[in-house]
């Protein structure tokens, strides 16, 4: 018996380690800022009917086959791809980049939302609670060209320092306190939200899927969102499975992962959607505002409720906590992939990530003001580059995620991965999945992206 599972107690660390380390760096802004303004955007009921199928059928067979070859090879997807690259499959030797550039490019806008938060949070603290529930308020701080930046230095600047430091564990240990309040906090304002006047058709919009709004962006989307929350398809669970115990049982473990992340996007949506229709008196385009949906509708939710600013602040102050252990580990795992194979020190590495983030992040917030002319199929910059990292590159990746496991490692070899710590009650989905299912719809997916982009689908 190894030394962990000789007691309890050890080999339960082991499980709750692996869980909270991944579940710190899933919760974020893809479960509180970005999934309520999908679901609003793209027919409420009928997205969460396609993200649940998404999620319980290639979402848990795609974290699965991730997390055994990560446990398996021990490597990091650019070297995993690389190990099994031969003059057979030479397009494995940039399957790897492939994977690693999608975090560089979601941790540009990450850090300006993060700064949108951190932001929210002055105000909170210095009195402007109830300007911020005014309406224009949101645009007037977008569009001016200065403000958005400066707070998207403030964040990245943080997220940075973190990593040049090495104090990253205390800052996860922090947010372990954090999480079940944010979860507590998030319940109580869903709940109260909920109960508001006008509320009730915003729970049915949520909840009740409307087919007639079915699209084959419906799916694009709901996909895109699996990827961004969950960070797979990106081989972000290939390096956290070459760092887990063999002892680990990996599918109660992609299974507690999966739920947490899900519990606090639809408690994130029972906050947010319910109160777009009670505040936004009667406006149903209300819920197309994008990205600036959880902005512009939660402080007003905030000014309706007794001890409002507090509440919010404590809000802004948790979902900071979320967004920097994810913002952490999405730098982390860029500057690990640029000291692995280019050799950089981590400094260096650093450095290069902080400054390309600038370089890309303040476009996107300017595409808010000043260059707002400049869109794409009608996208903001910022909708570019998430359009461009969840909707294009992830299906890409997990598609060739997905051949090199059926084509060159061997299903059996995953499985018998697996196999190896626990039973594996999925097996029968995850081989189908993995062989069949996943490369059908991620080509579909990728294949509309295309499409839309040039125009032909409206996104
Ligand atoms: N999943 C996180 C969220 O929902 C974001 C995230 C964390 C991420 N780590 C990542 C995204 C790595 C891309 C790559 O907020």
């Amino acid at each position: 018996m190894s030394q962990s599972s000789s007691s309890g107690r050890g080999l339960f660390s082991g499980n709750l380690g692996y869980v909270l380390a991944v579940a710190g760096s899933a919760v974020g802004l893809g479960n509180i800022w970005r999934f309520p303004y999908l679901a609003a955007k793209y027919g409420g009921g009928i997205f969460l009917l396609v993200y649940f199928l998404l999620l319980f059928t290639f979402g848990y067979a795609l974290i699965m086959a991730e997390t055994s070859l990560g446990r398996n090879t021990r490597l990091s997807p650019v070297g995993a791809y690389r190990s099994f690259a031969d003059k057979q499959h030479p397009f494995l030797k940039i399957g790897g980049w492939l994977n690693a550039i999608v975090p560089m490019i979601i941790l540009p806008y990450y850090c300006l939302i993060g700064g949108w938060i951190v932001k929210y949070m002055f105000e909170y603290v210095t009195g402007g609670s109830t300007a911020a529930a005014t309406d224009g308020f949101f645009v007037g701080f977008i569009t001016s060209n200065f403000t958005p930046v400066f707070w998207h230095l403030i964040f990245l600047g943080c997220t940075a320092l973190i990593i040049l430091k090495g104090v990253e564990k205390g800052v996860e240990r922090a947010s372990v306190v954090m999480m079940p309040i944010l979860l507590i906090l998030a319940f109580v304002v869903a709940v109260y939200s909920m109960t508001r006047p006008g509320a009730g058709a915003g729970i049915a919009y949520y909840l009740i899927p409307d087919f007639s709004k079915f699209s084959i962006m419906t799916v694009v989307a709901a996909c895109g969102q699996l990827f961004f929350s969950l960070s797979v398809g990106m081989g972000i669970l290939i390096t956290y499975g070459s760092y887990m115990k063999k002892d680990v049982d990996v599918e109660k473990a992609t299974i507690r992962i999966g739920f947490m992340d899900t519990t606090v996007a639809m408690l994130a949506g029972f906050m947010i959607i319910p109160a777009v229709f009670a505040f936004s008196g009667g406006d149903a385009t209300a819920v197309n505002a994008g990205p600036g949906l959880m902005f512009i509708t939660i402080p007003k939710v905030f000014a309706s409720m007794g001890m409002g600013t507090f509440i919010g602040l404590a809000f802004f102050v948790m979902v900071f906590f979320a967004a920097l252990t994810s913002s952490i580990s999405i730098l982390e795992t860029c500057v690990s992939t640029l000291t692995d194979e280019l050799k950089w020190s981590r400094k260096r590495a650093t450095m290069f990530m902080f400054f390309e983030a600038i370089a890309l992040g303040v476009p996107c917030s300017l595409g808010f003001g000043a260059w707002d002319f400049i869109s794409i199929a009608g996208l903001s910059i910022l909708d570019m580059m998430d359009f461009l990292a969840s909707s294009i590159l992830c299906p890409l990746c997990a598609l060739l995620t997905c051949l090199l496991i059926s084509r060159v490692v061997g299903i059996q070899k995953l499985i018998d991965e697996i196999k190896s710590s626990s039973a594996f009650r999925g097996e029968n989905i995850f081989r189908f999945c993995v062989t069949y299912l996943a490369p059908v719809i991620l080509t579909l997916v990728f294949l509309s992206s295309v499409a839309a982009t040039l125009g032909f689908i409206k996104i």
